[in-house]
Formats: C-alpha cells, structure tokens, sequence
C-alpha cells in the first residue's frame, strides 16, 4: 500500500500534464476568451456568441484544432471593434494565427505577445494602436507580420531581422522616429512581402535588401529615401511589384532592370530620377503599370513599349521627353489610364491607345503633338477623361469624340482644332466640363448643350462661335461656370439663364449681345461674378441685380443708360460700367463712389425707378402664380396618394388596417410582397430607428436598402423622413422611393449605397494597407456633404436643419458619391414662430455644437458645427471622440491644441493620406474645419459659404494635380 499510492500519485501527475483532459483545457481557453473580450469594445456585437453558455470553439471568429480542441486562431476582419487586447492572451499556447486588421483597436501591443511561440500570422493591420512596438523576437514560428496602419511611434523595430521565417512583413503608414532602413531586414531570406511605405524612413536602400532574392513586393514609396537605385536590383528576380514613388532618390534607371522579366508594376514617380529610358526596359514584357511622373526624364520612350500587351496604366506626366511617341504604343494593350502630359512630345498624336476600347483615361495636356486628332478615338466610348490640352492639334473633330456616353471632362482648349460642336453631344450625358476655350471652333451653340444636366463649366472662349446663346441652357442645374467670351455670339441675353441658379460665374464679355440685361438674372442666386462687357446691351441695369452677392461686376463698354442700382456702385470699381453712355449715378451716391459716371437728372431717376419696378413686380407676380400653381398640384397628388399616410392617420388607424397602404416618391417597380420578406442574411445595419436590409429587386434588377422600422416608435421618424426626404430632389441627400405600411409595420425603401457609411468607409484599407479613401475621395465626399447640407438650408422651400449631421449618416454609393440620410430628427425651421426651439434631444455625442449646451435652439449653424467634425474626421482619420485626446475632451480640443502647441498642423492631417502633393489642399481644407467648428455660432460660415470655400480647396480643380489621384487608385489595387 505504502509504495503503491506514491505511484498512483505520480501516474496521476504525469496522466494531468502530458493528457490533460481536453474539458479543463478548454474552459480554461474560454476564460482566456473571455478575458480578452472584456477588454475590447464590441459596437456592433460581433462577440455576441462569446458567452460562457457557448465552448470557446463555438466562439465566433475563433477556430480550433480539430483533435486536441484548443484554440488556434482568432480572426475579426474589419468588426468595428475597440479597446484593447488583453495580455493574457498567450496563455493560449496553441495559438497560431492573431488576425485583427481594420478595427479600432486602440493601446499598446502588450509585450506579454511574444510569449505566444507558435504564432505564425500576427496581422493587426489597420487599427489605432499606439506607442512603441515590443520586442517580438521570441516569435520564432511568425510567418507573417503585419501592423500596418496604425499610429505606432518609437524606434522602427531592428530586431525583425532576428524573425528569419517571415515570408510577409508590413510596418508601413506608422509614425515612427524618422531613421534607415536595418540592414539586418537583409536576414529575412524568406521575405517575398516588403510593406514599409509611409514609415518615417530616410537614407539610402541598405545593399543588403537587393539580397532578398524571393521578394515579389518591394514598396518603400512615401519615404524620404535618398541615393540611386542600385543595379543590385536586378538580382531580385521574382520581383512583381516595384513602389518607390515620393521619395528623394536620384540618378538614372540601371539597364539591369531589365532583366526582371516578372515585373508587372513598376512607380518611381515622384522622385529627382534623371536621364534617358534604357531601350531594354522596352522588353518588360509583363508589365502592366509604368508610372515615373514628377521627375526629370530626358529623350525618347524605348520603341520597345509599342509591343506590350498586358499595360493597363502609364503615367510620365512632368518630365521632359521628347520625340515621337511610339506609334503602336496601345495597340496590343488594355490600356485603361495614360497620362503623358507636360512633356516635350512632338509629331501625330498617337492612334492607338483605344485599340483594346477599355481607355477611360487619356491626358496628354502640355505637349507639342501636331497634326489631326485621330477619328480612332471617335469609338472609344469608356473615356471618363479626354484632355488634349495645350498641344497644336488642328482640324475638325468627328461626331463620334463629342459622343461620348460615360465621358466627365472633354478638354480640347489651347489647340487649333476648328469646326462646329455636334449636336451629338447630348450623347454625353455624363459630362460635367467642357472646355474648348483658345481654339477656332465656329458655328452655332447647338440647342443639344442642355441635355447636358450634370455639366457644371462650360468653357468656349475665344473661338467663333456665332449665333443666339440657346435658351436652352437655363436647364443646366448644375452649371457653376459659363464662360462664353470673346466669341461672335449674337442676340440677347436669354432670360432663362436666371434657372441656372447654381451659376457662381458669368462671362459673356467681347460678343454682339444686344437688347436688355434681364432682371431674371437676379435668379441666379450663388452668382459670385458677373461679366457682360464689350457687347452692345442696351435699357437699364436691373435693380434685382443688387441683391446679388456679387464680388465682381463688369457692365463696361455697352449701349446701357439710367441710374446704376446703388448696391452694384459698391459691389464695382472704376471699370465696372466705363463707357456707357447713358448711365448715370444718384446726387448722393456720388460723393461715396466717383466711378466718372455723369449725376442723374430727374427725368432719368424716374424712368429707371419705374421701369426696374415694373419689372421686379412683373417677376414677383409670375413667381407667385408659378408658385401657387405648383403648390395646389403638389397637394392635390399629395392628397391623391398619401393621406392615408399622414402621422395621425398611422397612429390610430394603422393597428386594425390590413391592407398595404403605400407612397412612393420616385419611380420603382417592385412587389410589396418583396418588401416584407425580408432576410435576416441581407440585413446591413440596425440603429436606433429600425433595422436595414439590402434586397435585389426582382423585377428590374436594381438594388434597394430597406429600413423596417421598430414597431410603434417609428411612426414619428416615418413621417419625419417622409415629410422631408419625399420632397427633396438631390444628388447628394439619400433618395426616398417609397414607405410602406400595414397594421403596424412600417418600411421605407431608399436608394442603396453600395459603399456603406462614412465611418466603415474611414475605417477600411485595401490591399497593401492604403486606407480605401485617399485625400481626393475624402476631398469628393466634403463637399458633397457640403453641397447637400447647403441645400437642405439654403434651397428649400423652407430650411431644414438636419439635426444630427455625423459619419455613419452619410453613405457612398458606388463612386463615393455621398448622400447624406437619416432624417428623423430633422426639423423644418418654420412650422411654428418657435419652430426650431426643440423640446426633443438630438444629435451624437463629439458632433453637437457646444451652444446646444445651454439652448434648445437648433439653428443652421449647428449643422455646420456638425460638419466641421466630419470634416475633421476627414482630415484627421481620427473619431470625434478618442480616449487619447483626455478626459470630456473631443476632436475640436485635440485639433485645436495641437495647432496652438505649434505642434504644426501636419501632425494633425492623416499620415496615411498625406504627401506634399495634397498638403497644401488639405490644411486649406482644415482651415475651413476650425472655421465651421467655432465657438461662437454667429463666427461660423453659412454652408453656401463653405462650398465656395471649398471648391477653392479642390484638388482637381486644376491640371494636373488631380490626375494624381487616378495615380493613387493605382497604388492601391
Ligand atoms: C538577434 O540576432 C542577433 C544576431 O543576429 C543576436 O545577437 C541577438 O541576441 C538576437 N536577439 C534575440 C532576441 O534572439
Ligand atoms: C524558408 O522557407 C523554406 C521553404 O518554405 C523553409 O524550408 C525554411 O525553413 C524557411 N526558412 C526559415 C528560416 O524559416
Ligand atoms: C533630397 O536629397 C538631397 C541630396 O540628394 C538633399 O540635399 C535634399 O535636402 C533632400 N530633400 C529632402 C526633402 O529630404
């Protein structure tokens, strides 16, 4: 007995340690589980099958061994998940594989994680950790390693080249102490991933980097790295992808590049790269991307580029080639992106970069291309982009090139092009500008020009058109700039000009227009300058102009007579109305402003005062009976289709009716039955007013986001949406179809954004780690929002304050278009004369303007506080509202700190997005952010106000800065 109990002791010992039972094992791993999803923060509960109910291997996202039932890996991509991982976390010694990319995970990584020894693949890619990276060394098995994109800072990691397994290593868009390359990365023979863009890198490429012969990826772009590239590359050989744009290297191309027959993508843009291409990078055979903009290239393009057969996109804008470009160049390539502007390009334009018909870009402004525009392109029907720019084409255009269905810019301005503009340029519906300007084009302005709703500049002049301005043109909605000067253009003024009433910019200076100004200009209500000089216009100036906002006016050198509208005296300088002889100032007005105009006498006071009175009640009268008109067929369909739908109606006779009561706003066929079928499968978001879903229509095919409402209190965000989004006709609100309703079930059917909410979008990177929106998409969606928020309060009927203007109420639809959507707590500011003191709370934490504090009155201006934090977001890619920034501290706080600490404003702005290109567009942009984020509502801009302010922020406003971001697209496929 005596011996024998030891025994059984030590059998049982050894039975526990070597066999542990699986149950104890296992609960102890869930514990471990559970620990660390105490320390993370699960908005959208992802974690919601981590309980204690459920073995840790029916946890979501983890994965276990099939045998021994331990835990392996733990997968969330993209989950909206926060907080922190808990360091407790390598007590579970079976895991292989940590993968947390695109959350928000915030705080240190705990040094404790390189006690997990089997770990193969740490990806926590895309989060917002922060401080130094520990010592991982111990990780021996690791494999793949990724903490990309994050805010890691302290000393780039040196003992990396200790981790000689890894195949995959991502360290990039980190701010880290600005320092080399280690040479030591040199050890990782099995590297075939090199991610290190964007991390604060300086110096020279290491030589001991072109060692890594099994590397297919090598991107050190948006660096401050220095010297040449070294012909070491070429030993490389399973190199794919080449990323070495925005740096500071220099020299030229080493021939041995050529001898990377694998290199598909290849950018060295942005760089002091000099000399001539050597004829052999003319045999990379599988290249499909060359970009080298933004250095100083010499001579011609190696024959070689005209055979290749898999180039998608070439980019050498801003260099200084020469010669002809290669002839075949495109023939036997899919092509979809060519940039060659600002180079030194002589001969025929080349023909054949259409010939795979997928172009969608072609630029080739700023060169010296002679000679017909080839009729080829007259079929390439994909061009998003056609700019000819600045070269010293000439000829006639075929009908086909102003055909183009998908086209956005058609720039032909600074040629010698001739002939007439086809009317089948209603073809290119899409089309919002067209520039012809400084070339011979003749003929008459076809009526077909407002067809083109979505155009916003339009810019002919100094050409010979001749002709009548077509009325027509009061249909272009959206038109901002029309300039029309120093052509041959006959007749008057069409009155319907004044519908264009998103006009900022007139110019129909240097024509023949005669007859009167008329007083329906004064429509034109975002008007900002106004140029009618050198015509023969006669009668008087309309008073109604004076109320425009103008900051530019020039009247000089017609046929115009009377009194000038006192307001336009101060809105003009000396040149504004010269030589008019007829026109006159008041006795009073001229000791203010003596612009040589001659003192009214009597007879003229009175003739001017009663005809631009006359005129302005004409206007009023029509306006009114428009109005009123519109207003009782608005109603009478209103009643006709909807009053079974009004709020009263629903909360006492919704319960007991049956029968599907339905409004629809704009067109859709779908079934009702359709609608209340609803899977839980396509369900894509839940808040506080009900549940959304994706449903594929089945009749026409199309896509449509369904919100079912929570029963009962949805009725008053149903019929708040309904009031407001109903009516509302534009492209940057959500669009309403449809609400249906029956007993007490409520769904409203809106337009689908296939790209998800702002926030998502923020929050989610792309292959290689770029966060999906660079600045320009960023820049796209500010002043979308801008313009829809501007709307909402400057051009409705009645004003309507959103209320709660934040990330996840505006949605992207395909091309980042954004809508903003969410109107249940919206108000109309006039239903009452209190009508925006508001007895119910609204709004989000981190975005409500800080007078809401002590007033319930909601006014505009704490729309415009609201975006100013969107904006910021934008800016920053930080939540309104981080721990980092301290206790009841927010964005605005952190923000402004930051730029009175003279910390200097760059910290400020997103590493990921920034880069000297768009520095300058984005601080203008984080100007306008403090403005619309101060204080004092009465400081802060109108939203009209804004969208200026922004549109002169634009970075694509200008050659050839927003072809940067085709560029960027490209990095980040
Ligand atoms: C990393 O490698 C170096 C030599 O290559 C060695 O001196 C050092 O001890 C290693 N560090 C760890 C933590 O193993
Ligand atoms: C490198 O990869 C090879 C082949 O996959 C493998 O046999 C070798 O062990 C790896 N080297 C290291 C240091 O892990
Ligand atoms: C780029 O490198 C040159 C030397 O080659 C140096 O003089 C210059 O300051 C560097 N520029 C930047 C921005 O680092």
């Amino acid at each position: 007995m005596a011996s024998t109990l030891p025994r059984c002791i030590l059998l049982w010992i050894f039975l526990v340690c070597c066999f542990p039972p699986k149950h104890a094992v296992v609960t102890d791993e869930k514990s471990i589980l559970l620990e660390f999803k105490a320390h993370l923060k699960d908005p959208t509960n992802h974690l919601s099958s981590w309980v204690d109910a459920n073995s840790a291997c029916e946890f979501s996202g983890v994965s276990c061994d099939p045998d021994t039932g331990r835990v392996t890996g733990i997968l969330f991509d993209n989950a909206l998940l926060g907080g922190e991982i808990s360091p407790s976390l390598c007590r579970m010694q079976g895991l292989t594989s940590l993968v947390l990319t695109s959350n928000s995970i915030s705080g240190n990584i705990p040094p404790e994680l390189s006690q997990c020894s089997s770990l193969k693949v740490l990806n926590l890619s895309m989060n917002r950790m922060v401080g130094r990276i520990p010592d991982l060394s111990g990780l021996r098995n690791l494999e793949v390693l990724d903490l990309s994109s994050n805010f890691f800072t302290g000393e780039f990691p040196t003992w990396i080249g200790n981790l000689t397994g890894l195949a995959y290593l991502g360290l990039a868009n980190n701010m880290f102490a600005e320092d080399r390359i280690p040479e030591s990365l040199g050890y990782l023979k099995n590297l075939t991933w090199l991610f290190l863009a964007n991390s604060k890198r300086v110096g020279e490429i290491p030589e001991s980097l072109y060692g890594l012969k099994e590397l297919s990826t090598f991107d050190l772009s948006r660096n401050k790295i220095t010297g040449m590239l070294s012909k070491s590359i070429s030993e490389m050989r399973k190199l794919i992808k080449i990323e070495l744009f925005e740096n500071n290297l220099t020299g030229k191309i080493p021939p041995e590049l050529a001898n990377l027959t694998l290199l598909q993508e290849f950018d060295i843009s942005a760089n002091h790269f000099y000399g001539e291409l050597p004829p052999e990078i003319g045999n990379l055979k599988s290249l499909t991307v060359f970009q080298l903009y933004d250095n100083d290239f010499t001579g011609e393009l190696p024959p070689g580029f005209g055979d290749l057969q898999h180039l998608q996109g070439f980019s050498i804008y801003r260099n200084n080639f020469s010669g002809e470009f290669p002839a075949n160049f495109g023939r036997f390539s899919p092509l979809t992106s060519i940039d060659i502007s600002e180079n030194k390009f002589t001969g025929p334009f080349p023909s054949y970069l259409c010939e795979s018909r997928g172009l969608k870009f072609l630029l080739a402004l700023g060169n010296e291309f002679s000679g017909e525009f080839p009729t080829s392109y007259a079929d390439c029907k994909t061009l998003l982009r056609l700019r000819v720019n600045q070269n010293r084409l000439s000829g006639q255009l075929p009908d086909g090139i102003w055909a183009m269905p998908n086209v956005d810019i058609i720039d032909f301005s600074n040629n010698d092009f001739a002939g007439e503009i086809s009317p089948a340029i209603a073809k290119s519906a899409t089309l919002s500008q067209l520039t012809l300007e400084n070339n011979r084009f003749s003929g008459l302005l076809p009526p077909e020009l407002g067809k083109l709703t979505q155009l916003e500049r339009l810019y002919l002049s100094n050409n010979s058109f001749s002709g009548g301005i077509p009325p027509e043109l009061g249909a272009l909605k959206q038109l901002s700039s029309l300039q029309l000067q120093r052509n041959m253009l006959h007749g008057s003024i069409p009155s319907e000009l004044g519908q264009c009433t998103r006009l900022a910019d007139m110019n129909l200076a240097g024509n023949f227009l005669s007859g009167n100004i008329p007083g329906a200009l004064a429509q034109m209500i975002s008007l900002n300058s106004l140029n009618l000089s050198n015509n023969r216009l006669t009668g008087p100036i309309p008073r109604s102009l004076g109320k425009l906002k103008l900051s530019l006016i020039d009247l000089s050198k017609n046929q115009l007579s009377g009194i000038v509208p006192s307001d336009l005296l101060q809105i003009g300088n000396e040149d504004s109305f010269l030589g008019n002889k007829g026109l006159c100032t008041d006795k009073n007005m001229k000791t203010y402003v003596n612009y040589g105009l001659e003192v009214c006498n009597g007879e003229q006071m009175q003739r001017a005062g009663l005809s631009t009175e006359i005129l302005v009640t004409c206007v009023l009268l029509s306006v009114l009976v428009v109005a009123l008109l519109g207003l009782l067929l608005v109603n009478y369909r209103h009643y006709r289709v909807s009053h079974s739908c009004s709020e009263d109606d629903l909360e006492e006779r919704g319960e007991k009716d049956l029968k599907w009561k339905i409004e629809s706003f704009h067109h859709l066929e779908f079934d009702v039955d359709e609608i209340c079928n609803l899977e839980e499968e396509n369900l894509i978001g839940s808040g506080g007013t009900g549940k959304v879903y994706r449903l594929d229509l089945r009749k026409n095919g199309g896509t449509v986001a369904v919100k079912q409402l929570w029963k009962g209190a949805g009725f008053r965000v149903l019929s708040a949406e309904m009031n407001i989004l109903g009516k509302i006709r534009h492209r940057n609100i959500l669009k309403l179809y449809a609400c249906l309703l029956r007993g007490g079930m409520g769904f409203l059917v809106f337009e689908y954004m296939s790209k998800g909410n702002l926030l998502q979008a923020l929050q989610r990177e792309v292959k290689g780690g770029q966060p999906e929106l660079d600045w320009y998409k960023r820049f796209k969606i500010a002043l979308g929002v801008a313009k829809g928020l501007a709307y909402l309060h400057h051009d409705c009927s009645t004003p309507i304050i959103h209320r709660d203007i934040k990330s996840t109420n505006i949605l992207l639809d395909e091309d980042y278009e954004p809508k903003i959507a969410d109107f249940g707590v919206a108000k109309a500011t006039d239903d009452s004369p209190e009508g925006s003191e508001c007895s119910c709370f609204a709004g989000t934490h981190g975005y409500i303007a800080p007078e809401l504090a002590y007033t319930r009155k909601v006014t505009e201006k704490s729309d415009v506080y609201s975006f100013g934090v969107v904006l910021l977001e934008l800016l920053t890619g930080r939540s309104p509202v981080e721990e980092q920034y301290g206790e009841g501290r927010d964005i605005v706080y952190w923000v402004l700190s930051c730029l009175n600490n003279q910390k200097g404003e760059i910290n400020v702005l997103d590493g990921r997005v920034l880069s000297p290109v768009v520095k300058d567009d984005m601080m203008k942009v984080l100007k306008i952010a403090t403005l619309c984020t101060t204080k004092l509502p009465s400081l802060r801009p109108t939203m009209r106000d804004v969208v200026k302010m922004l549109v002169d922020a634009d970075p694509c406003t200008f050659r050839p800065r927003h072809e940067y971001s085709e560029k960027t697209e490209k990095v980040l496929l």
